[in-house]
């Protein structure tokens, strides 16, 4: 493959090797990787299926060892691997703090890849914080002093930019916007409160809501081309133009994740709040209403400072685009 994202068609250098990257972007369900030279053109690109615990580093490795071969290159020849992951990382040491998602703790994910790479420089970050800085260097964050990308995804990630800055709290461990509680006492989560907004927000929370309704109405329309097994969070979004159940289930999701974007828009009135995650794929179906649900709760109106709802431009890549951004970082 050699598709150039980022260098609007400008040409690759001929003679003196570019400076490769490798980014690889740890999913709750999914590694997604790429290499791509400093102009941002992609020598390759592959995913496997995350394996969580111990095993993570060993399953990034055999993603990387994938990437390799389809770019035909050696580790030796990659100037730095960005990864990102979920969870509360030390990004100075490398480590994997706290990710329960990912039932990680205390977990050194640099190193080992490090290791088994041959030595090369490999940098760590969490997940969100690494697809907003994709997102102000390459999408739809540019041009914004100040941005909030949300990720919705097996869990709730959050990016804030403040006065053009990655703002990631003490030790890089804030920004965890997935784990304030928009419902006290309400659904468990595995960071151990009740409540939290990617309990209600989330694709998983939406494919999860699904099921559930899936299974108390047997006369809903989903069951024409679903199950309980196959349901997805898109499945609701399918039907939410012709069937009652899969209407309520939209309402519900809207109501819970502008919540979230409303208490985010009040604590730091960014220009632009960005949605990433494969839920965003559904466009204007997610953005119209959600607009209007914080329009309607946004504090003091919308009149004097507006915040813009859009998608998050870089899409499925935002990660990956995300780890290049880190691997770049001086
Ligand atoms: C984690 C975050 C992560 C997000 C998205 C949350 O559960 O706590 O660190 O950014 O999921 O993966």
């Amino acid at each position: 493959m050699d598709t150039c994202a980022l260098c609007a068609g400008a040409p690759a250098m001929e003679g003196n090797r570019m400076s490769l990257y490798m980014g690889l972007d740890i999913g709750g369900t999914t590694i997604k990787g790429i290499i791509m030279d400093e102009q941002g053109c992609i020598s390759a690109e592959n995913s496997i299926p995350t394996v969580c615990g111990e095993g993570l580093a060993d399953c990034c490795v055999e993603l990387a060892d994938k990437l390799l071969g389809a770019a035909g290159i050696k580790a030796s020849e990659l100037t730095a691997v960005g990864v990102d992951c979920p969870g509360m990382i030390d990004s100075h040491h490398g480590k994997v703090v706290f990710a329960g998602n990912l039932r990680l703790k205390d977990y050194p994910l640099a190193k080992l890849i490090k290791e088994k790479l041959g030595g090369v420089k490999v940098r760590i970050c969490n997940d969100a914080n690494a697809a907003a800085l994709g997102e102000a260097r390459f999408g739809a964050g540019k041009g914004y002093r100040n941005s909030v990308l949300i990720t919705l995804g097996t869990g709730i990630g959050g990016g804030i930019v403040i006065d053009g800055k990655l703002f990631e709290g003490f030790k890089s461990a804030g920004a965890e916007i997935g784990h304030m509680v928009i419902e006290k006492n309400g659904i468990p989560c595995t960071c151990g409160r009740k409540g939290c907004f990617e309990r209600y927000a989330s694709a998983r929370a939406l494919e999860l809501k699904t099921k559930e309704i899936m299974a108390d109405d047997t006369s809903t329309a989903m069951w024409k081309t679903y199950t309980e097994k196959t349901a997805t969070a898109k499945t609701p979004f399918e039907y939410m133009d012709t069937d009652d159940a899969a209407k309520k289930i939209i309402d519900w999701y809207l109501k819970n994740l502008a919540c979230g974007c409303v208490n985010l828009a009040n604590i730091f009135r960014p220009e632009v709040i960005m949605i990433g995650g494969g839920v965003a794929n559904q466009g204007s179906r997610l953005i119209d209403p959600l607009q209007k649900l914080v329009d309607a709760e946004l504090f003091g109106g919308t009149d004097y400072a507006p915040v813009k709802v859009c998608v998050a431009s870089l899409g499925s890549k935002a990660g990956e685009y995300g780890a290049i951004a880190l691997a770049l970082r001086p």
